[in-house]
């Protein structure tokens, strides 16, 4: 395995039972932090998607704006960033998705992508996937060609891959978050 994937995971910051009890949060800043976890993280990507022929990069506010425009420039792919409701200011289409608590809408603007363009969605992390899903949903309905997610992060026990189906996500790594006892 990849020698700068153990060095990412060791930047990234685990702060317990934030922003509730029992959420160990995974704090990406600390990786930012250090230059050479996150050129390394950037680099991993554009190594995997470098000569896929991706025309869009399509990072999900607010943590995939980190990682998702440096992977667009170094591939020579578009960013369209998929936003929290009411901040792009032209015409958009919207996706309403579930999380733990509640509803949340996902925005992006129409005629940011055309159709069959070939398509990776980046963010810092799957959870739960509805996130990921919300995007793939909202990219496919203006007619996008998603070719693969992809995330620093996995939290394997929320099986959010499991609600991706067949689409394909990749990982830097996982993580576990529940502890188990004997
Ligand atoms: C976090 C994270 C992912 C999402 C993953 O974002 O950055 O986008 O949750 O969770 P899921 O797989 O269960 O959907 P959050 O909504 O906390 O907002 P932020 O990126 O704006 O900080
Ligand atoms: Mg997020």
């Amino acid at each position: 395995k990849d020698d700068r994937i153990a060095h990412i995971s060791s930047t990234i910051r685990v702060i317990p039972d934030f922003p509730k009890p029992g959420i160990m949060f995974q704090d990406i800043t600390t990786m930012l932090l250090d230059p050479v976890a996150f050129k390394d993280s950037i680099d991993l990507f554009v190594e995997r998607y470098k000569d896929k022929d991706i025309s869009v990069v399509a990072g999900v506010e607010a943590r995939g704006f980190i990682f998702g425009p440096p992977i667009a420039l170094a591939i020579g792919a578009k960013f369209v960033p998929m936003r929290k409701p009411n901040k792009l200011p032209g015409a958009v289409i919207s996706e309403e998705y579930s999380l733990e608590y509640g509803t949340d809408i996902m925005e992006m603007h129409v005629g940011a992508v055309e159709v069959g363009e070939r398509t990776l969605v980046i963010d810092d992390l799957i959870a739960t996937g509805g996130t990921l899903v919300a995007a793939i949903n909202l990219l496919e309905r203006v007619g996008a060609n998603v070719v693969e997610c992809a995330c620093v992060i996995e939290l394997p026990d929320l099986k959010g891959r499991d609600r991706l189906g067949d689409k394909p996500l990749f990982v830097l790594f996982s993580r576990y978050t529940i502890s188990f006892c004997w």
